[in-house]
């Protein structure tokens, strides 16, 4: 197969986009081109101001975008429930939705408004909760969901005693879990799709490793030499963000995608590439365990999907 680039994304005029983490990184890249693409884009984050010039960027490239920020703080289940609710007072269908926002490898642990683990919380409680309410909006579309893993899936575990790492926090297997999770979401969306007739395409991605600013804002919050560091390492291993959107495009918007695929870069180790098929870890096929990190799920954010 010849390389997908942003050029094979068909013309997504008509279509309703939300991208959530779309101020900066690899979510404004994705908004980016699904605005040039002809979709309206709602851009999701938790700073109004990130948000208004994130859309004026988009709109300083292409003059005719139709992009609009919406606040939903993703550490802060009333406002990602507020958000959800307007979406459904206004009505209309949501072609696609990309669960994209997340925090990583937090020094020290932090707990959102709500009293969950920052990571658990931001990661995946929120975009659970936000699927879910948004429900009636994504099957109204036959919708394309898509959540973001990482490679860092590849060493998670699902601790169902204590997802929330009450007991012996730990920066990176935190992350990991949060972004296994996100996997088996996506997969296990896909099953209850099929069985409840929901028809949503549910699937999942992940960009290697790109330069954004997870690191600043996770393991080298701060600066300093960490932070330096770190973005010379995913200079030399990784893509630009630009590249890194390319899987989770080709997830939102490439007409062949079938629910329960996994997207990622083609290169060495899938650090970075072009976007293709990626390889699914054995712990995120465990179905099991997804049912049940989903039946979690709904009791701790009180999001039902109905
Ligand atoms: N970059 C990589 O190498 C890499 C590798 C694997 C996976 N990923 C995944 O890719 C996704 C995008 O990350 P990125 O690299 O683009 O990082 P980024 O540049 O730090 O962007 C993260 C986005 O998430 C938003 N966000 C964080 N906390 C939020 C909250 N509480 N409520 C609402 N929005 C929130 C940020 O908003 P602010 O602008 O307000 O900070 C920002 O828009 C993440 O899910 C990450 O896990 C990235």
């Amino acid at each position: 197969m010849a390389t997908w680039t942003t050029k094979d994304i068909p013309d997504q005029s008509g279509k309703l986009a939300i991208v959530t983490g779309a101020t900066g990184g690899l979510g404004l890249e994705t908004a980016l081109e699904l605005a040039a693409a002809g979709a309206e884009v709602i851009l999701v984050g938790r700073n109004e101001a990130k948000g208004r010039a994130a859309g004026a960027l988009i709109r300083s490239r292409h003059e005719d975008a139709q992009v609009r920020f919406e606040i939903a703080d993703l550490a802060r289940l009333a406002s990602v429930t507020a958000f959800a609710g307007r979406m459904l007072a206004a009505g209309r269908p949501i072609d696609i939705l990309v669960n994209n926002a997340g925090v990583m490898a937090l020094p020290k642990r932090e707990t959102t408004v709500d009293g969950f683990e920052m990571q658990l919380g931001t990661n995946y409680l929120s975009h659970f909760a936000l699927t879910a309410r948004l429900l009636p909006l994504l099957t109204a579309a036959k919708a394309r969901v898509v959540q973001l893993s990482s490679m860092a899936h590849r060493s998670g575990k699902i601790r169902l005693g204590d997802l929330q790492y009450e007991q012996g926090y730990r920066p990176w297997p935190v992350y990991s879990q949060t972004k296994l999770a996100m996997l088996m979401f996506a997969l296990e969306l896909d099953r209850r799709s099929a069985e409840n007739g929901w028809e949503l395409t549910s699937v999942a991605a992940h960009l290697g490793a790109a330069s954004t600013d997870l690191i600043a804002n996770g393991p080298a919050a701060g600066g300093g030499l960490m932070a330096w560091l770190g973005g010379m390492a995913i200079n030399v291993i990784g893509h630009s963000a630009a590249q890194g959107a390319l899987p989770q495009l080709m997830a939102a918007t490439m007409p062949e995608v079938t629910g329960g695929q996994y997207f990622g870069p083609q290169g060495w180790k899938e650090l970075k590439g072009p976007p293709g098929p990626g390889n699914i870890e054995r712990q995120a096929l465990d179905a099991e365990v997804a049912a049940k990190l989903w039946t979690a799920s709904e009791r701790l954010t009180g999001a039902v999907f109905r």
